[in-house]
């Protein structure tokens, strides 16, 4: 184990100094500021243009020009409202706050959310964000019941929290039983909050039964991840490994690759478990050596995609991996995760992936991939990206502090 640790070290940092020569391993002082000065003023513009409607709208992206608002069922939902207590984090402006307040709050009827995981997303990302800031005790009841909703998902059988549904939609047409993605990984915090909330180990032990079973089977010895795990609900065997936003099913689509990185992280630092520091670690390794993995640090939507370097990047992606890269710099023995996270942050703020003021509807990063096999959300503004570019600079700024 400690001889594998230390030609990872060695690996990544032949890796790190090739893909790094020439550029500044430390982004310039005041890097922080100027992007949180920008997120400002661009979120600024965003809410202008929210409030001459009158109604309290989430935006999500920008599709063929025109606004994409989502409803508070989607599964994107808690990300504005979450761009916003970050806002509120960065800048201490109390205006920030009020408007966290009154866009999370729309998300209400969220907590009750049965019918797919994604309700800790959703949920953890608004209401987990304003308990973090202002600890009110009807934030920490919806924290709660969206623990108890998504543990209705828990199929004990598998041992796993079921993803999707397969009664309609596209899921129904794949022909699995017991889906579960990688992207689940994320929704995992919800229910360590509400165990330290509540004193029942019942969330706890679900968070640490899925984490348990997604390192059995979502991972390749190489530790590149499957994106759709199908599960027999009978026996808990594995019936089908799949994808659904990637190329193919056995490639790494990118964004599913930073969400178990993450994912594990959270899961680290909820239960000190050296084996999913040491899951994370790996998860890093499979992108930090990958020959597709481009030098500036933000990938290309599938480490497999056929077309390589004519393939859409993921700004989401990047994104996601910079703000895990920073909490995790905090757990690990390489020294070189801040670097990473730098490196993919200073690509971010620059002009290929930042958008000019008032450009980009408003959002702040260009360049994400929704889905590519489906059509959908292809090379736009997504509001996750910039959820986590602003999580990911509260990060930078409280580590360098
Ligand atoms: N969780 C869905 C996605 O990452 O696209």
């Amino acid at each position: 184990m400690k001889n594998t640790l230390l030609n990872f070290a060695a690996i990544a940092a032949i890796v790190f100094t090739q893909s790094c020569s020439n550029k500044p391993k430390e982004v310039k002082p005041g890097f922080v500021d100027e992007n949180v000065k920008f997120a400002a003023e661009q979120y600024d513009l965003q809410i202008a243009k929210i409030e001459e409607s009158g109604e309290i709208l989430n935006p999500k992206s920008i599709i063929d020009g025109k606004m994409k608002y989502i409803d508070p069922q989607e599964w994107t939902s808690g990300f504005f409202p979450g761009s916003l207590w970050y806002l509120y984090e960065l800048t201490g402006d109390e205006k920030w706050k009020n408007r966290a307040v009154k866009f999370t709050e729309t998300l209400d009827t969220v907590q009750y959310l049965t019918n797919h995981h994604d309700v800790g997303f959703m949920i953890g990302c608004s209401y987990g964000n304003g308990f973090r800031l202002v600890q009110n005790e009807p934030y920490k009841q919806v924290i709660i019941q969206a623990a108890k909703s998504l543990s209705t998902r828990f199929r004990p059988v598998a041992g796993i929290i079921q993803s999707w549904d397969v009664t309609g939609g596209w899921q129904a047409e794949r022909g699995w039983e017991c889906p579960v993605i990688i992207d689940n990984m994320m929704n995992l915090e919800l229910l360590f909050e509400a165990t330290k909330f509540t004193g029942d180990s019942t969330f706890w032990k679900i968070a640490v039964t899925h984490a348990d079973n997604t390192i059995k089977n979502h991972f390749r010895p190489d530790f590149s991840t499957y994106h759709v795990i199908d599960y027999s609900l009978a026996d808990g065997s594995v019936r089908n490994r799949n994808t659904a936003q990637g190329f193919a099913h056995e490639s790494t689509w990118a964004r599913g690759q930073a969400w178990a990185i993450y994912g594990f992280t959270v899961c680290y630092r909820e239960t000190r478990n050296p084996k999913y520091l040491e899951q994370a670690e790996k998860a890093f390794e499979f992108v930090a050596t990958n020959p597709n993995f481009p030098a500036d640090g933000v990938p290309y939507w599938d480490y497999n995609a056929p077309n390589i370097p004519d393939e859409k990047r993921d700004a989401s992606a990047a994104a996601i991996m910079a703000s895990t890269l920073y909490e995790l710099s905090g757990f690990s023995n390489h020294a070189d995760y801040k670097a990473w996270a730098d490196k993919i942050m200073q690509t971010l703020s620059g002009a290929e992936y930042r958008a000019v003021l008032g450009e980009n509807g408003d959002f702040i990063l260009k360049h994400s991939v929704g889905s590519i096999p489906h059509n959908s959300e292809v090379d736009v503004p997504l509001n996750y990206a910039d959820y986590y570019f602003l999580e990911a600079l509260k990060r930078k700024r409280d580590i360098e502090k």
